[in-house]
Formats: structure tokens, C-alpha cells, sequence
């Protein structure tokens, strides 16, 4: 997508050929800053630190730290090293144990001396599929909108919902939520995106609005509590979501707040759509309320907010009494019976079990 008419993505090789750039989430929307991993350990600590972050995102950096790993040490042990160091670096995404599945089972065969290429090239096509898949997101997508388009008046925009990031930049290109609205601009559709802030790290209120600014997209910041009162007035056409795990009985884990926007849209009738690229399915977890481990993250996340002040300079200030304990839940599981549609690369599915094993057959063999 695009930043001030230039080509973006969110992870690539340098052209050095080894080092990875990144684009540093955490300084956006303040400070557009450019990283450059150049080992497994630095690609841990980026997706430990959220300097990327988003499930696709963690997947693809966590294959791009196996190849930085096999430079340095491309035997079994090695191997065995980078996977472990960076299975752990996030919980709740499964695109970080998908993505170091495949690249052990790509590289597991090959002998030390074959590695460090294959495990580039592996990488590079993860990206790739990424991207490719986020576009058969974005053309399954598009008739929702499309629909809702054809019974508006000329000029009125489809107004859609989402929660956190799940745009471009927590994926490689597109992202997933974010790939049908990026169509239908694209196809000259108006579309205006109600975008929630998304307390405690606000990768809503940074992240989406700076990407739909960007791409030229209408949108309005609106705090995480608003969402249920704009659906009473029918101010939402549809709410579309990203995941960083389904369930194979579909239930759908994301950010946290994700399950009282469904709540809210099913007691208003609004469709609630989850935007999906099949790695984030977890075949292997039945029952995703019960089963899917919810990271819990540090409490300065909720007592501090940072922001840029009147004369330029970043800040950090705290917002609640000193000694109040904070508990900070990263996500929740919004459970499949609230759930209108899964939009995948193969189909708008319904989210349950039949469906997802019947879309996707060759990930049941595997399991
Ligand atoms: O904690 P984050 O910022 O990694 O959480 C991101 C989300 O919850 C996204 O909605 C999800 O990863 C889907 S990204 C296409």
C-alpha cells in the first residue's frame, strides 16, 4: 500500500541480500523509522518488542529470522536454536508456529551447505503467499461491500467497523480486514471506516488511521466504547475484524474488545465479519474459548500513554493513581455463533467446523 504515493510493504530484504527492513511500528504515527534485523535474535526481540507486530506480520519475520539464524549456524542444532527462540517470542498468534513449521520442514531435509539459501527463498515466498493471499481477501470481500453499495443512495459511503490493526501493516501488503476496503476504493466505491482506537496499545487509533490516511481512504477515530451506540443509529453498514487464531470449531481470537463489537453488532443486526489468510486457522484447538492461550502483557501499557506534545517532543505520562493494580489482557475469543462470515482467500466460509476442514482439506491431512 501506499505511503505519500511511495510503494510500501511492512517487512522486505534489503538489497544486500541478508539484512531484513522493517518498518518500526512502534513509532507510528509520530516517526516514520525504518529497521534492519540482521539475526534471528533481532527478529525475536522485534516481534517481542512490537516493533512488528499482527499475525501474518510475526509469521513472516519469524521466517526471515530462520534465515538470518542459518547464516550464523545452519546445522541441526541451529535449527533447532532459531526455532525455539522464536516460537516463544509471541503466544497468541499461530502464524509464528505456522510460519517455523514450514521452514523446518523445509530446510529439516537439506544439509547445512543448502540451508541458508533455501531457508531466503522460503521466506520470501511466505511473504509472497502473504501477500498473494491477502488479495484473494480482498476480491472475496468485495461483494459485501459491493452489496451494501448498490442499496445506497449516490454520494452515501458503506461504513465499516474495525478494531485494531489488521491493515497492511500487520500483514506483509493489503492486510486482511483491511483488503476489501482497499478494494473497493481501489474500484472507486465509497467506503468510510470507523476505526477504534484500541485501548491499551491504540494500534487502531496509530496504526489504521495512519495507513487509511495514507492510502487516501476516509476514516473517523472513534474510542473503543463507541462502536455499539453508532450500530443502534445504523451507523454501521458491516464490522470486519482480523483474528490471530480461529479455532477449528471457529471461534475467533483478536484483539482484545473484538467480542463486545460482536456482541454489540449481533443485538443491532450489523454483520460481523472475520478477515482470515489460512495460516491463522489452528486445526489442532477444538474449542478456541477454552483452548486458545490469551497473551498477557505488561501493566505501563494501560497506566501510560505516550504522545507527541504541542512543541513537538514524544512523551510518556501516566494515567491512573499509583499503587491501582492493572491486569492487561491482550486479546479475546469472540465465540463462532456471533460470527456472520469468515472471509478467507478461498471464500466467504461459515465459521464452523464442516466448512473450515471442507475450505481447507490439505491443512486437516497435515495435522
Ligand atoms: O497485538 P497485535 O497488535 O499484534 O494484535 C493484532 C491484532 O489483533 C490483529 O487484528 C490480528 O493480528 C490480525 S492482523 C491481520
Amino acid at each position: 500500500m501506499k505511503v505519500d504515493g511511495r510503494h510500501y510493504r511492512s517487512i522486505w530484504l534489503e538489497p544486500d541480500g541478508r539484512s531484513v527492513g522493517a518498518i518500526d511500528q512502534r513509532r507510528l504515527p509520530h516517526e516514520f523509522v525504518v529497521a534492519k534485523l540482521t539475526s534471528c535474535e533481532e527478529a525475536a526481540d522485534a516481534i517481542r518488542t512490537m516493533l512488528v507486530r499482527g499475525a501474518p506480520l510475526i509469521g513472516a519475520t519469524a521466517a526471515f529470522g530462520v534465515a538470518l539464524a542459518m547464516r550464523e549456524d545452519a546445522s541441526d542444532a541451529g535449527l533447532d536454536r532459531a526455532y525455539r527462540t522464536l516460537v516463544v517470542a509471541r503466544p497468541t498468534a499461530i502464524n509464528l508456529k505456522w510460519a517455523l513449521e514450514e521452514m523446518r520442514t523445509t530446510l529439516a531435509p537439506l544439509s547445512r551447505f543448502e540451508r541458508t539459501e533455501a531457508a531466503y527463498a522460503r521466506a520470501d515466498e511466505i511473504a509472497e503467499q502473504d501477500v498473494a493471499i491477502n488479495q484473494g481477501i480482498a476480491r472475496n470481500g468485495l461483494p459485501l461491500i459491493e452489496g451494501v453499495a448498490a442499496r445506497r443512495k449516490p454520494g452515501e459511503p458503506v461504513n465499516v467497523l474495525t478494531h485494531c490493526n489488521a491493515g497492511w501493516l500487520a500483514t506483509v501488503d493489503w492486510g486482511t480486514a483491511t483488503a476489501p476496503i482497499y478494494l473497493a476504493h481501489e474500484r472507486g466505491i465509497k467506503v468510510h471506516v470507523w476505526v477504534d482506537e484500541t485501548r491499551p496499545r491504540n494500534q487502531g487509533a496509530s496504526l489504521t488511521a495512519w495507513e487509511l490516511g495514507h492510502h487516501g481512504v476516509p476514516h473517523t477515530i472513534i474510542p473503543d466504547n463507541t462502536g455499539g451506540h453508532l450500530m443502534q443509529h445504523g451507523m454501521v453498514d458491516l464490522a470486519i475484524v482480523g483474528t490471530d487464531r480461529v479455532a477449528a470449531n471457529g471461534d475467533v481470537c483478536n484483539k482484545i474488545g473484538t467480542y463486545l463489537k460482536a456482541l454489540a453488532a449481533h443485538d443491532n443486526d450489523v454483520p460481523f465479519y472475520v478477515a482470515l489468510p489460512s495460516p491463522t486457522i489452528d486445526f489442532a484447538i477444538d474449542d478456541g474459548i477454552r483452548d486458545i492461550p490469551i497473551e498477557q502483557r505488561a501493566a505501563a501499557e494501560v497506566t501510560d500513554m505516550t504522545g507527541r506534545t504541542a512543541d513537538g517532543r514524544l512523551e510518556t505520562v501516566r494515567i491512573v493513581p499509583e499503587g491501582s493494580p492493572v491486569a492487561n489482557y491482550g486479546f479475546d475469543v469472540t465465540p463462532a455463533r456471533l460470527v456472520t462470515g469468515l472471509i478467507t482467500e478461498r471464500g466467504v466460509l461459515k465459521p464452523d467446523r464442516a466448512s473450515l476442514a471442507a475450505a481447507f482439506p490439505e491443512r486437516i491431512a497435515a495435522e
